[in-house]
Formats: C-alpha cells, sequence, structure tokens
C-alpha cells in the first residue's frame, strides 16, 4: 500500500531536502503534495523525475493526505498542523510549535520510537536539529551508564536557518573577499569570518539568559529521555558553516565510564559512526565529511581529568538531514508500518 503524503514547506531547505529523502529511501509515495506559502504557488519541485507544481497551503490541500511532513515554520505548524489532523493526516512537524505540547510525542526514533505510538492530536514533533544528533550519540551511553549532566557548546551551521541564511554567508563571504563593505541580510550582524549567538532570548523563567535554541536543547532532552533529572547546560553558536552541525559535548553519567566501553557501545549503535582514530591533526568528524550522510559522526571521545563518570566527546551531522528531514522521514517510515499491520 502506498501513502499520499504532503510536505509543507517544499521549496525551504528542509523540505528540499525531505522530498530528497523520501525519494532515496524510496519511502511509499503513491501521490505527493507539495505545499509552501502563497508565494510559491505555482512554481515546480522535482521528485522522482518529475515536476510537482507546489500549492499554498490550504485546509482542501489535505484532503486525502495520509502522512504531512511539516517544515514551514512554528506560525504555519501551530495554524495548519491541527488542520491537517483533523483532515485525517498523521502531522510530523519540524518546527518548535509542538515539541512541548505533552499532547504530542518528541521523537528520536534510534532513542524513543515507542512514543511514536501515542500521538492523541495526531501531531508528531521532530526535534531540534542539536538535539537529535546529541542523543544519537549519548543514548547508547544513557542506557549503559545514566546520563546526569551534559555541557554542550555548539557550532552550528547556518542551512539550520534555512535557504536564505546560507545565501547570506555566501553574499558576506563574496563581499569580504572584494573588500566590501558586509551587509547582513539575514543574521543580526557579520557571520562571514565570525561566530555568532543569533537565536531569540528565552523567554521562560526557567530560561533567564539563555537563547530559545538553548532552552530547546534542555527541555527536549528531558522529553526524549523521559527524565526531568537529566541537567543540560547548552551554548549555542552559529559558525560560517554552510551545512553540518558539530558538538562539544561533557557528559557525566552515573557511574564510572571508560573510553573504551564508550567506543563499544557506540559501535553498535543505530544511526552512529564512530571515528575511533586516535588523535592528529586533522582526525576527526567534520561538517565538510559528514553533510549529506545519514550517521550521526562521533570522534574525539576522551576521559574527563576529574571526574572518572564523565566523558567528553565531538558530535557531528548533517542538521538538514538527521538534524531535519531523515528524522522526520524516519517517523514516517514508523506511521507507515503501523498503517501496513492494522
Ligand atoms: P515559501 O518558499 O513560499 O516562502 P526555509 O526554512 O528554507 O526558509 O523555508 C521555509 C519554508 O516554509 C518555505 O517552503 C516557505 O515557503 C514555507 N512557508 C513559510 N511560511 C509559510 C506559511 N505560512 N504557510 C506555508 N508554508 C510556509
Amino acid at each position: 500500500m502506498g501513502f499520499v503524503v504532503a510536505v509543507v514547506g517544499a521549496t525551504g531547505a528542509v523540505g528540499r531536502e525531505m522530498l530528497a529523502t523520501l525519494e532515496q529511501r524510496k519511502f511509499p509515495v503513491d501521490k505527493l503534495v507539495c505545499l509552501a506559502s502563497p508565494r510559491s504557488a505555482g512554481q515546480k519541485v522535482r521528485f522522482q523525475g518529475k515536476d510537482v507544481v507546489v500549492e499554498a497551503t490550504t485546509a482542501a490541500a489535505f484532503a486525502g493526505v495520509h502522512i504531512a511532513l511539516f517544515s514551514a515554520g512554528a506560525a504555519a505548524a501551530r495554524e495548519m498542523g491541527p488542520v491537517a489532523a483533523a483532515a485525517g493526516a498523521v502531522v510530523i512537524d519540524n518546527s518548535s510549535a509542538w515539541r512541548t505540547d505533552p499532547g504530542c510525542p518528541l521523537v528520536v526514533p534510534e532513542v524513543n520510537a515507542a512514543a511514536i505510538k501515542v500521538r492523541p492530536k495526531g501531531i508528531i514533533a521532530n526535534p531540534n536539529c542539536s538535539t537529535i544528533q546529541m542523543l544519537v550519540a549519548l543514548q547508547p551511553l544513557h542506557k549503559a551508564a545514566k546520563l546526569r549532566h551534559i555541557i554542550v557548546s555548539t557550532y552550528q551551521a547556518t542551512s539550520g536557518k534555512g535557504h536564505a541564511a546560507v545565501e547570506d554567508l555566501l553574499e558576506q563571504t563574496r563581499a569580504l573577499a572584494a573588500g566590501k563593505e558586509v551587509k547582513p541580510a539575514i543574521f543580526p550582524g557579520q557571520i562571514a569570518q565570525n561566530l555568532l549567538s543569533d537565536w531569540k532570548p528565552d523567554t521562560t523563567p526557567a530560561g533567564e539568559g539563555y537563547s530559545e535554541e538553548e532552552m530547546k536543547m534542555v527541555f527536549e532532552t528531558r522529553k526524549i529521555l523521559d527524565d526531568e533529572s537529566i541537567f543540560v547546560s547548552p551554548t549555542c553558536v552559529r559558525v560560517p558553516v554552510v551545512n553540518g552541525h558539530s558538538e562539544s559535548v561533557h557528559a557525566k553519567f552515573e557511574r564510572p565510564i571508560t573510553v573504551a566501553e564508550a567506543i563499544a557501545l557506540l559501535e553498535k549503535a543505530p544511526g552512529v559512526t564512530v571515528d575511533a582514530r586516535p588523535y592528529a591533526p586533522g582526525h576527526h568528524p567534520q561538517p565538510v565529511h559528514v553533510s549529506g550522510k545519514d550517521d550521526v559522526f562521533v570522534g574525539r571521545i576522551r576521559k574527563d581529568f576529574g571526574d572518572p563518570n564523565a566523558l567528553n566527546l565531538w558530535i557531528v551531522g548533517d542538521n538538514l538531514r538527521k538534524g531535519a528531514a531523515l528524522n522526520a522521514v524516519q517517523i514516517a517510515e514508523i506511521v507507515a508500518s503501523e498503517s501496513r499491520q492494522a
């Protein structure tokens, strides 16, 4: 049996990756409905070697849709997610709109696939890109030694902020090379040859001084691991990289854990590629190598000098793929297998 699949935000950076991922993984698509803002109605996107005409995202567009993959931002997801669900679609939303809603499971299939079954609102939330890759790497260690505290610094690529943000980086880079003035279009300052924290301030009482992006890592980690006692201390930074997020992680566990044990656990873990080479310059996962790959890459696994219960790790993933589109399509594959079993 095939499915009628809608991609909302089909003209965007993640939406395009969703189309490519559905095609590459041979998801059983009987009909594809490509939706975006009214600005893009009539545009064409490619799927399985054919042009598909993009339509505006209206309630009528969801008639007959079985699975709706949303990557159109939180406002569109808040408004149209319930509309799509009411029309009978299972909604898988990549925005932050539904992640903290207790009625919506927040899922990384390698970590908590079972949560997909309980979805009273018909909406499943796809976590934040940084949280996904961190938890794919930490889950096998958590299962063995129980996480207590994660200190994470991110090095996030511009593609995480959308297509226009990548263009901004490239345009700023060209301006610098030509000796011209940098005129940021999307970022709140210079991103070429610079580092920025460009996310909005968090406004929840818990998040004083933190950005929204940082607090997503705190709340989402606890929800996905179903453990409110885990502390996460994040610092999120944007780097002048086109695609591929990197993370420096200090993870503290309930019991001592050695580098050898961690490598053995990670080598068996689904969705993880371990780089266990001894340290040498350039011997570590890098965004340019990882971009376009499905796995999360973990390297530089080192002991902590002061604490036998802690490890340091370097985690790199393709934020558009595993951090967004692939994770959503993996969820869709599980939903599709449920309906085959029913
Ligand atoms: P459009 O291209 O018509 O603006 P990105 O993350 O790369 O910026 O892409 C965002 C995606 O979300 C685009 O496909 C964009 O469509 C779509 N989008 C933005 N706002 C809406 C909306 N209100 N309803 C539906 N799709 C939207």
